[in-house]
């Protein structure tokens, strides 16, 4: 989002203030769907051992929020000092939430909003500016992302759990026929990352130049009928195609197909999507991918993942005027026209449903839909500064993780920047993640 620039006059400042507002109250909305309509053994319980229960997300919003707004843009009093070491989710493993003495679902929505009242009288006396923990909003846009990057967490929850649907979302735009083929994008530099969003985390610093050699990158997401393709070639059986870890790991976790995906006694394929068994949409970016799969099938393929500045040069880089451009499409905020953001969409969207939404040279939902896995680990910037905590990624650099760009259906727009970077685990596939090929170029191309 476009963030009104650090506060110089006083219709600044209020502006800026009305637009972390709307971003708070916009997450909060988004959170209590995500936990209205379900009982006090349901928001408790353990959908997955990956998953926390959705009681513990709701009182850790709520606890990120007293810590850096209450306590510290605000400096005000502990709320429930007491309770800081059960929501610190470097203290408890996810599976082990369910046994801690948790807030209950009542206590718990007290709690966050006790919070978000002391919010907005720190909101209302904050100049906005002084620090470089308040410069410009940033510590309200960390806490609006925070929550709403546990709202994606949270609707993940719900995807893995049974039992009757609780959610809605409006129909996905569908196309007759999808977007295929790649598209070039020459040799030379670009700018990678932000010095100048204000609402950017750490690991987004700094801008910096980076050459890379010319690329073929695929307009659009592999898609369910693709992936099927290497599936009915036998894609899960052939060792050849997938790395070591990627074999084993196959072979450990029994994977046949994506997660969610269901075969009927006449061969045809569902999906179940929220509860509901869904045919699978041939033409729909495939989600519920791990690292692994997404690179075996690349193998078949005969292409692989972008690296993510790849993935980035192709989606802010203009080649014409060396310009960065804010999104794919230009500088003007996300809507329904261009990306399918923010859980108005309980799925991905058919390929080539977003024409405006694509870069001038032709990449398609770069923005929204589907995370996409690249090809690489989670490390820092040159010149990385860890801001304004060690945990949001410093202490992940360097681990088993691979790197995932552009924001899925289930991200809200003011946790989507073209220079956001998202890890996971190569083995995971709980997150709404997907992928898009890229290949080098061969001799006499581009
Ligand atoms: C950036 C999505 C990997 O959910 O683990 C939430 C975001 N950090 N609370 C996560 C986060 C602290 C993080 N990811
Ligand atoms: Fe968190």
């Amino acid at each position: 989002m476009t963030i009104h620039s650090p506060a110089t006059d006083n219709s600044a400042t209020e502006r800026l203030r009305d637009q972390i507002a709307a971003v708070l109250t916009r997450a909060r909305q988004r959170t209590l769907t995500l936990t209205d309509g379900m009982d006090e053994a349901e928001l408790t319980a353990q959908h997955s051992r990956l998953m926390s229960p959705l009681v513990w997300d709701l009182a850790h919003i709520g606890n990120q929020e007293e810590l850096w707004l209450v306590r510290d843009v605000g400096g005000r009093e502990p709320i429930r000092a007491d309770i800081d070491e059960l929501y610190d989710a470097f203290k408890h493993a996810r599976a082990n939430r369910p046994t801690l003495p948790l807030l209950d679902p009542t206590q718990a929505r007290g709690y966050v909003g006790t919070v978000r009242d002391k919010v907005w009288d720190v909101l209302d006396r904050s100049e906005l500016r002084g620090s470089p923990l308040i410069d410009g909003g940033f510590a309200f846009g960390m806490i609006a992302q925070h929550e709403q990057q546990h709202d994606e967490t949270m609707l993940a929850t719900h995807q893995l759990r049974t039992g009757a649907p609780v959610l809605t979302g409006l129909a996905v735009p569908t196309v007759a026929a999808p977007v295929t083929g790649e598209v070039v994008i020459p040799a030379g530099e670009f700018t990678m990352g932000t010095s100048t969003d204000p609402w950017a985390l750490d690991n987004e610093r700094t801008a910096h130049r980076v050459r890379l050699p010319g690329f073929a990158i695929d307009a659009a997401p592999v898609t369910n009928a693709q992936y099927l393709a290497f599936l009915d070639d036998g894609g899960y059986d052939r060792p050849e195609l997938w790395s070591t870890h990627g074999w084993a790991h196959r072979q450990e976790a029994g994977l046949v197909a994506p997660q969610f995906w269901e075969r009927d006694s006449s061969g045809n394929w569902w999906r179940r999507v929220f509860g509901v068994l869904t045919p699978l949409r041939p033409h729909q970016p495939v989600v519920h991918v791990c690292w692994f799969e997404a690179e075996a099938y690349a193998n078949w393929a005969g292409k692989r993942l972008p690296t993510e500045a790849e993935w980035e040069k192709a989606t802010t880089h203009d080649p014409a005027t060396g310009a960065v451009r804010r999104f794919p499409w230009g500088e003007t905020e996300p809507d329904d026209t261009t990306a399918n953001l923010g859980q108005r969409h309980l799925e991905p969207a058919d390929v080539g449903a977003y024409p405006a939404g694509a870069t001038p040279a032709g990449v398609h939902q770069l923005i929204g839909d589907v995370w996409e896995w690249t090809a690489s680990g989670f490390e820092p910037y040159p010149g990385f500064r860890a801001f304004p905590y060690r945990e949001y990624s410093e202490v992940f650099f360097g681990g088993d993780y691979r790197v995932l760009r552009g924001g899925s259906f289930g991200t809200d727009p003011v946790a989507c920047r073209s220079t956001f970077r998202n890890w996971d685990h190569p083995i995971r596939r709980q997150i709404f993640a997907g992928f898009r090929l890229a290949r080098d170029l061969v001799e006499g191309e581009g």
